[in-house]
């Protein structure tokens, strides 16, 4: 993404490690091996990170994983890349892993932006699931909200065509945002229809943070939008 030299991004994430647990650092420790990833300089050789060529699944903020792990260990012939800024989360994401024993799942540690517009390259993504972004409701924090006209370039690009965009959020007024940008751009089709949202029940687990927004009395709506070949 083109921004001016020295200019610091706006980060769609505030870094607060909060608290880890033993079982989560210990986890972090011994898992990493064979599951977290040390990023090169330049793009992922993902064929080689996962040991095979295959579809593969970006999912964006996956927070504790449960979701994540879920999705890859149902979908065994697809890669899933997971990428999270909360290290708790992580060492959740891998304890989860082990359990269910796939090998179909990696995970990055860091900014999703920087790894898509740095280490992943163009058409590498058969899908990229992004569930309950931060919603950054104050308006002015919406500059700070993931889903931008720029992500979406970046997304376009790394999305193989006929690749999928699955975002799923609690907070109307981000869907509304998200249908807005995601309507006006003629790179992405909606799989429902112009305008909808995807009817109940979406076709992933539910989520944590979801969650937390149903016992808020939150209404959730999943947008799928298609790369156009
Ligand atoms: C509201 S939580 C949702 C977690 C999970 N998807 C769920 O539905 O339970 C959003 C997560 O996105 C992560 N996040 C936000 N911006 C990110 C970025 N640019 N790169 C990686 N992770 C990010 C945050 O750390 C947080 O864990």
């Amino acid at each position: 993404m083109n921004r001016p030299a020295g200019h610091r991004p706006l980060r769609s994430f505030v870094r607060r490690e909060g608290r880890m647990t033993t079982g989560q650092q210990r986890a972090l420790e011994r898992l990493w091996p064979a599951y977290g990833v040390d990023l090169p300089e330049g793009p992922l050789d993902l064929a080689a990170l996962f040991g095979r060529a295959a579809p593969c699944v970006l999912d964006i903020g996956f927070g504790n994983g449960e979701t994540l792990v879920a999705m890859a260990a149902a979908d065994p012939d697809r890669n899933y890349l997971g990428v999270e800024v909360h290290r708790p989360g992580v060492g959740h994401c891998l304890l989860d892993a082990e359990e269910a024993e796939v090998n179909n799942l990696r995970v990055v540690v860091a900014d999703a932006v920087e790894v898509m517009s740095r280490h992943l390259p163009p058409e590498s993504l058969a899908a990229i699931h992004i569930y309950f972004p931060d919603p950054w409701p104050k308006k002015r924090h919406h500059k700070r909200r993931l889903i931008q006209r720029s992500f979406l370039e970046l997304a376009a690009d790394r999305l193989e065509p006929g690749g999928l965009l699955h975002l799923a959020t609690d907070w109307k007024d981000y869907a509304e945002w998200m249908s807005g940008l995601l309507e006006d751009d003629d790179r992405f089709i909606n799989t429902a229809a112009p305008h909808r949202y995807l009817p109940d029940p979406p076709p992933r687990p539910e989520t944590k943070f979801e969650r937390r927004g149903l016992r808020r009395g939150h209404q959730v709506f999943d947008l799928i939008y298609q790369r156009m070949p």
